[in-house]
């Protein structure tokens, strides 16, 4: 703390206080790998995919080159394409319906819920009857853990079932969380993870993972992500990606992975404090019944909330919004279709959400000093809460 009671804080996720943590552990591990002459799927490739079923108890985890392509793979290996309509949430960063276009079928937008941010099913039911009317083939819901806490598969797969739908989960934000007891790569027939590096588990660079219980679509994603190459590497069989995962990135994880519990455990924590500090001024993120969240993100909901990042910037104190428009008002994903009623939820939020700093080194002094800032901006003058 410096003399006039501030506080530095570095970064809204810092990095450099986990790379402090792992000693000279990674620069070792990047050293091996570079020795190897083993560069792209090498053996730390098949270490990470091996320690990952094991945290996750999916069946089979192929590793790939970012949460993109883990996501257009599963549509892949689910011959997605034209017409087609695949349900996507309003409210989530662009990949998640990126992947959807270049498969050549069609994003429907679904509203979200104010409480948990995530895919809304009311909305989701009404999207399907609006595609089926349009004349699209429903074929696959891509369910978003939004900020990090597992969407709600029960009432997802119950709709999926009704319609013949493959459930895709989007956990490039809730690696490691949990709902029921299951952890996320188990909640859906494809999960797809991203290791980017300011992700729960990330890497020094890009990278990503599929999970999957189903033995025959494990092998065609191992194809797929390489060139369509069958098992022996000589035969073609499908029009593929290149979409590997690079073994520096891989000795990354194996070493981030150790630390990983503690951090999640940290980050848990530090949502408790937050959470009973900043009640009474701002509507703060609620959990499932059954789930736990990751926290790749502490979202909170404000109707002041440009006045909040302004006073933020002006402490110090590093904020972002996620997102600050639905993927239905950016200009290439405008004339998609939409849940009937349209995504009254979603715009509501865009104009309201505000990220805190979230990561799994945050001190309690750096918190309070964060969360002071929150509480001094918020307190005076016209109510924040955000209107239920
Ligand atoms: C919800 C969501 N989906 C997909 C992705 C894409 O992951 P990547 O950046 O590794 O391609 C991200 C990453 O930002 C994301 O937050």
């Amino acid at each position: 703390m410096s003399k006039d009671g501030t506080v530095s804080i570095p970064a809204f996720i810092d990095l450099a206080a986990q790379r402090r943590q792992m000693g000279d552990r990674a620069g070792k591990a990047l050293i091996a790998v570079l020795e190897s002459g083993q560069y792209v799927l090498g053996p730390q490739v098949t270490e990470i995919e091996r320690q990952l079923t094991a945290f996750t108890g999916a069946k089979h985890c192929i590793s790939c080159a970012n949460g993109t392509d883990a996501l257009l793979l599963a549509l892949m290996a689910e011959r997605v394409g034209v017409g087609d309509a695949v349900f996507v949430p309003a409210f989530t960063f662009v990949a998640t319906a990126e992947v959807v276009v270049l498969q050549g079928a069609t994003p429907v937008f679904v509203d979200v819920r104010r409480d948990t941010f995530n895919m809304d099913p009311e909305s989701l039911d009404a999207a399907i009857g609006e595609a089926k009317k349009r004349g699209f083939k429903p074929r696959a819901i891509v369910a978003v853990d939004l900020f990090g806490q597992p969407a709600d598969y029960a009432r997802i797969h119950e709709i999926a079932a009704a319609h013949d739908l493959v459930v895709i989960d989007d956990a490039a934000q809730s690696f490691g969380a949990t709902l029921d007891c299951k952890k996320v790569g188990t909640l859906a027939a494809y999960s797809a993870t991203s290791f980017y590096p300011s992700k729960p588990l990330g890497a020094y660079g890009d990278g990503g993972a599929i999970f999957t219980d189903d033995d025959v679509k494990a092998e065609l994603l191992l194809s797929l992500r390489n060139h369509g190459k069958g098992p022996d590497q000589k035969e073609t069989e499908e029009i593929g990606l290149n979409s590997r995962l690079d073994s520096f990135q891989a000795a990354v994880l194996l070493e981030k992975l150790k630390l990983f519990p503690a951090e999640i455990k940290a980050r848990q924590a530090s949502a408790e404090r937050y959470g009973v500090k900043l009640r009474a001024v701002a509507k703060v993120p609620e959990l499932m019944a059954g789930a736990s969240s990751v926290w790749a993100q502490y979202t909170i909901v404000t109707e002041r909330r440009d006045e909040l990042a302004k006073a933020c910037r002006e402490a110090g104190v590093p904020t972002a919004v996620h997102y600050a428009q639905t993927l239905h008002q950016l200009a290439p994903y405008r004339d998609y279709p939409t849940a009937p009623g349209g995504l009254p939820q979603s715009e509501w939020l865009t104009d309201r959400v505000i990220s805190l700093p979230m990561h799994g080194y945050l001190s309690e002094e750096a918190q309070d000093f964060v969360i002071d800032t929150v509480l001094d901006a918020l307190r005076s003058g016209a109510s924040s809460v955000a209107a239920e």
